[in-house]
């Protein structure tokens, strides 16, 4: 049995195999309707979540299968003082894979080492969320055509944001990638990160003005400032608007940059981008569909010729 804890539990060649998957699906749907039909999915989302959660339950009612779960903690036993490994052990009586969001980072390992059915992470604290780096690098293996040979400017939150460091740990793997850093001196990227990029002699620039550096990016990776993830409320009042994407920014990028963004976005995007052909999120959005259905598909086994 597999679990998906980290994007780095598949290889290249599997995450290849998975894209390949996820491409097939997004061009022949109806040839997987039924490919899931008997299965159940169960969500369990101790954190909040709209994209994720509906995705991964799009995802299996789209392969025929069912789904059932919570999207809130307080309305399951957790808020009676249930264990996750009690929870994980009562699920698995009940479906045959589960997505699990939670905002104690390992929470999810924990539940997979005690799971009898395969557990996917779907976010843990500030530590993973690795369906969200599937989503991310489909989108922009399908959209640029390669995983290899570009610069990625991931703007915001570096500190806190789970997405980035899922991110940052998969793209390491593919050739010829530059990273810039763009972010408030209080919400850099952690040193374990620019360690490991240094260890790998990986390129990246850290950065506080998003302006001088968008000529140079082929991917501007926005991200939200988390409230959720301050301790202190002050702090985030001062930092959560230190970077807006406007039209005057994006005329500073290349014609053919894109713009990603996990979603949900506060004020970091301005709107007025949302028309502009680069702006690739809400394509993003989509594509999690696809791969999430792949990962369904692949940890459970099955092969849909
Ligand atoms: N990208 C993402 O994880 O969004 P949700 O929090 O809405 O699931």
């Amino acid at each position: 049995m597999r679990h998906l804890m980290s994007p780095l539990d598949f290889s290249t060649e599997e995450l290849d195999r998975l894209f390949d998957l996820a491409g097939d699906i997004e061009r022949n749907m109806s040839k997987y309707a039924h490919a899931c039909d008997g299965k159940i999915l169960a969500t369990c989302f101790y954190e909040p979540s709209t994209r994720t959660r509906l995705s991964f339950e799009s995802a299996m009612l789209s392969l025929g299968g069912n789904v059932l779960g919570f999207s809130d903690a307080g309305s399951s036993s957790a808020a009676k003082g249930e264990s996750v490994s009690d929870t994980i052990r009562t699920i698995s009586c009940f479906a045959d894979i589960c997505a699990m969001r939670h905002p104690k980072e390992g929470a999810p390992m924990v539940a997979a080492s005690r799971s009898g059915v395969p557990v996917i992470n779907a976010g843990d604290g500030g530590h993973q969320h690795p369906t969200q780096t599937l989503t991310d690098l489909l989108t922009i293996r399908s959209l640029k055509g390669s995983l290899s040979n570009f610069t990625i400017g991931l703007c915001g939150d570096l500190k806190f944001g789970r997405t980035v460091h899922s991110l940052i740990n998969a793209l390491v793997r593919y050739e010829g990638i530059k990273f810039i850093f763009i972010s408030p001196e209080e919400l850099k990227v952690p040193d374990y990160i620019t360690d490991m990029l240094k260890e790998k002699n990986i390129p990246y620039e850290e950065v506080i003005r998003l302006e001088n550096v968008m000529p140079q990016l082929d991917f501007l990776y926005m991200t939200r400032v988390q409230r959720e993830r301050f301790f202190n409320e002050e702090d985030y009042v001062r930092l959560k608007d230190f970077y807006i994407l406007d039209k005057a920014k994006m005329e500073l990028a290349k014609e053919d940059m894109l713009v990603l963004h996990p979603l949900p976005r506060v004020n970091e995007i301005s709107v007025e981008v949302d028309d502009d052909p680069r702006a690739a999120y809400f394509r993003q959005v989509q594509y999690g569909v696809y791969v999430r259905m792949a990962l369904i598909l692949t940890l459970l086994d099955i092969h849909v010729d």
